[in-house]
C-alpha cells in the first residue's frame, strides 16, 4: 500500500504535492518522490518519512507534478527503489500503488530491447513498457501498456513532451479525483484532497483519467468515454483518514480481501523460493508471538495436512530457551512488524544453530525480513490498530501458499490437489467479504454480550488456535477476561468457571470435530453459559441449540480459520465499542513489541 498524488492547476505544484501527500504517510513511509514539469521533469526522490524529503529536496518551479509515499513491496526502502521512475529518457516519470504481476517477464523482455533500469521495483517496469510505447500521445501508450500489465495498480504518469496533463489508471487499487477550479487534483485517498476540495469523482477499475488544468476525462481501456457525477465529501479530515470507518481497526478488517487478494497475488510460482524448501531439513518449527503465534499454530494443522511434513508451534519468547534438537528443522518466524524482540532473538538463535530460517513479515525492510535467510512479504499494507487484523489473514494466507509450495517441493503434494488448493484459496476473499456483510448483525449481537466479566472461547483442531485469538482479541481491546480452550479440555477443569454469568463462543464449522463441538456445546449449555456459535451456513441444526449464531460461508474446513477469524474481530471490535473503548490505542499496548 502506497500513497499517490497529482496536480495539474495554476498554482505551484511542489507544496501542494508534499502537503497533500503527507495526508497520506498512514498509507506507507518508507521512502517519498516527488516529480514536477517545468523546462523538462525534475524528479526528487530520498528514503525515509516525507519530512526527510522536505530537508533534501528543492522547491523547483511548475504547475504540474506527482508524488509518492511508497509502502515497499517489491525491493526494499531505498532512494533508487523510491517513486517516480524514470523512463531511459527521463522525459516519463511514474507513481504506482499496487503490484504488477508479470513484472519479471516484462522486464526480462524491456532489457532485452535495451532498456535500463535503475530499481530493482516491479513498478518500473510500466515506465519502460510505457516508453516503448510512446510515439507523442501519453494517453494512448498508457493505455496499450495496461493491455499487458497484470496485477493491481493505480498509476500516474507525465511526460515532459505533454506538459499539461497527468494520465492515470486504475485496477484494484484506489484512485480519486479531486476537482477545483482552474485546478484539478488526483490522490489514492480523500485525506489528500480534502484541504483544496470536497467535489471528487471515484475512478473504477479498468478506467484512465486525464487530468488537466481545467478538464478531467475518464474513458475505459477501449478508449470509450465515460460519464460521471461528483461527489460531494462532507468527512472531516480525521474521518477520511479513516476511511469513513469510526476506528482504524474496523477499517483494516475491512480491508481483509485485498490484503489476502495481494498477499496471493503472483506467488503461484517463485521458482527460486522453491528450491529454498527442497531440502536441508525435516521437520518444521514455526516461531512468533501474540496474533502471529495463533498463525503459526493454525500453520501447523495446514502444514501437516498438506505438505506432509511434521511441524511445531513454539513461542518465540520460549524457543531460545528450548534445547536444540539433532535434526534441524525449517524454523519460519511470523511478524507482522519484523521488529518483535522475541521473535528476533528466536531468528538469531535458529541461525547460530544452523537452521533454514524463513521470515513471514509485513514490514519490507524490517530486521526479520532481514536476519532471516528468505522472507515472504504479507501485502496487507500498514496496519495501524495496535490489534493485529488484516495482518492475521494475510499470514494464514501465506502459510497456505507456503505448505502448498513446500508440498509440491518435496513431493508430498500431486500438482493436481495442488491446484485444487490454489482455486480455493482465491476464493478466500469472497468468503470473507461475505462475513464482513454481516458487520450489522454482529454489532446489534455485542450489545448483549458487552457487559459480560469473562468470556470463554472454545474449539477443536484448527476451532482451537481461532477461539485463542478470538479470546485475544477481545481482551486486547474491550479488557473483557477471555480465554479459550480447546473444548475437549472443559471438562478437566475449566468447566467449573461456567455458569449462567460466562458466555462462551464456540467455534462449530462444519468438520470432522463437529459432532464433538456438539456435546461441549451441551456440556456449557446445561450449567446455563449463554452460546454464541460461529457455524457454518445451512447449518440449521445449530442455531436450534444455541442462544445466537454467526453463520460464516462453506469453504474447505482447512480454510474455515479464514471466514471465522473475521466473524470474532468483528465481535472483538463491537464489544469494545459498546463499552467506550480505546479501541486503535489499548491501554498498555504497543503495536511493535520492541523490548523481550
Ligand atoms: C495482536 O493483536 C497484538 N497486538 C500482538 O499480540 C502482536 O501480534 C504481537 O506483539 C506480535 O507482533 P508481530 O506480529 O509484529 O511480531
Amino acid at each position: 500500500m502506497c500513497g499517490i498524488v497529482g496536480y495539474a492547476g495554476y498554482r505551484q505544484a511542489y507544496p501542494i504535492l508534499l502537503e497533500s501527500l503527507k495526508r497520506l504517510e498512514y498509507r506507507g513511509y518508507d521512502s517519498a518522490g516527488v516529480a514536477i514539469v517545468g523546462s523538462g521533469i525534475t524528479v526528487q526522490k530520498d528514503k525515509g518519512y516525507i519530512s526527510q524529503l522536505e530537508e533534501t529536496a528543492e522547491a523547483v518551479p511548475g504547475t504540474l507534478g506527482i508524488a509518492h509515499t511508497r509502502w515497499a513491496t517489491h525491493g526494499p526502502p531505498s532512494k533508487e527503489n523510491a517513486h517516480p521512475h524514470i523512463d531511459c529518457t527521463g522525459d516519463l516519470a511514474l507513481i504506482h500503488n499496487g503490484i504488477i504481476e508479470n513484472h519479471q517477464p516484462l522486464r526480462d523482455r524491456l532489457k532485452g530491447e535495451g532498456h535500463v533500469f535503475r530499481s530493482e521495483t516491479d513498478t518500473e517496469v510500466a515506465a519502460h513498457l510505457i516508453e516503448s510505447l510512446y510515439h507523442g500521445d501519453l494517453e494512448g501508450a498508457v493505455r496499450e501498456a495496461l493491455h499487458e500489465i497484470r496485477g493491481s495498480y493505480a498509476f500516474a504518469v507525465i511526460h515532459s513532451k505533454e506538459p499539461d496533463k497527468v494520465v492515470a489508471a486504475r485496477n484494484e487499487s484506489p484512485l480519486v479525483v479531486g476537482l477545483g477550479t482552474d485546478e484539478n487534483f488526483l490522490a489514492s485517498d480523500i485525506p489528500a484532497l480534502l484541504k483544496h476540495t470536497n467535489r471528487v469523482l471515484y475512478v473504477m477499475d479498468g478506467e484512465i483519467v486525464v487530468l488537466g488544468r481545467d478538464s478531467v476525462r475518464i474513458t475505459d481501456y477501449e478508449g470509450k468515454p465515460i460519464a460521471r457525477e461528483p461527489q460531494r465529501i462532507t468527512w472531516t479530515l480525521e474521518d477520511a483518514e479513516k476511511g469513513g470507518f469510526e476506528h482504524f481497526m474496523l477499517k483494516e478488517i475491512f480491508e481483509e480481501p485485498q490484503a489476502i487478494h495481494d498477499t496471493l497475488l503472483g506467488r503461484v510460482a517463485e521458482p527460486e523460493l522453491n528450491s529454498f524448501f527442497r531440502e536441508g531439513y525435516t521437520g518444521v518449527k514455526l516461531v512468533a508471538c501474540g496474533t502471529s503465534y495463533h498463525a503459526a499454530l493454525v500453520g501447523k494443522y495446514v502444514l501437516e495436512e498438506i505438505a506432509r511434513i511434521p511441524t511445531t508451534a513454539e513461542l518465540a519468547s520460549e524457543y531460545r530457551y528450548s534445547k536444540a534438537p539433532a535434526d534441524r528443522p525449517l524454523v519460519i518466524l511470523l511478524s507482522q512488524s519484523g521488529e518483535t524482540a522475541d521473535t528476533l532473538g528466536a531468528c538469531r538463535e535458529a541461525n547460530r544453530r544452523g537452521c533454514k530460517t524463513f521470515a513471514i513479515a509485513n514490514v519490507i525492510g524490517s530486521s526479520l525480513s532481514r536476519e532471516a535467510q528468505r522472507t515472504m512479504l504479507t501485502r496487507a499494507g500498514i496496519e495501524i490498530g495496535v490489534a493485529a487484523t488484516k495482518t492475521f489473514v494475510a499470514q494464514l494466507a501465506a502459510l497456505y501458499l507456503l505448505a502448498i509450495r513446500i508440498g509440491l517441493e518435496r513431493a508430498t503434494l500431486g500438482v493436481e490437489e495442488a491446484n485444487r488448493l490454489n482455486e480455493d484459496l482465491r476464493r478466500l476473499p469472497r468468503a470473507v467479504q461475505a462475513v464482513l456483510n454481516q458487520a450489522p448483525y454482529i454489532e446489534g449481537l455485542a450489545q448483549e454480550y458487552a457487559k459480560a466479566r469473562d468470556v470463554f472461547f472454545i474449539g477443536r483442531h484448527l476451532g482451537y488456535p481461532i477461539a485463542m485469538e478470538g479470546a485475544l482479541k477481545l481482551k486486547e481491546i474491550s479488557y473483557v477476561h477471555a480465554e479459550a480452550y480447546a473444548a475437549g479440555e472443559l471438562k478437566h477443569g475449566p468447566l467449573a468457571l461456567v455458569g449462567s454469568d460466562t458466555p462462551v463462543v464456540a467455534i462449530v464449522t462444519r468438520d470432522h470435530t463437529y459432532d464433538k463441538m456438539l456435546s461441549n456445546i451441551r456440556e456449557v449449555d446445561a450449567r446455563g453459559a449463554p452460546v454464541l456459535a460461529i457455524g457454518t451456513e445451512g447449518d440449521k441444526d445449530l442455531g436450534k441449540i444455541v442462544d445466537n449464531v454467526i453463520y460464516v460461508p462453506a469453504v474447505p474446513p482447512l480454510f474455515a480459520p479464514v471466514p471465522v477469524v473475521v466473524a470474532l474481530q468483528l465481535f472483538a471490535y463491537h464489544v469494545a465499542r459498546v463499552r467506550g473503548c480505546a479501541i486503535d490505542k489499548p491501554r498498555n499496548l504497543a503495536k511493535s513489541v520492541t523490548v523481550e
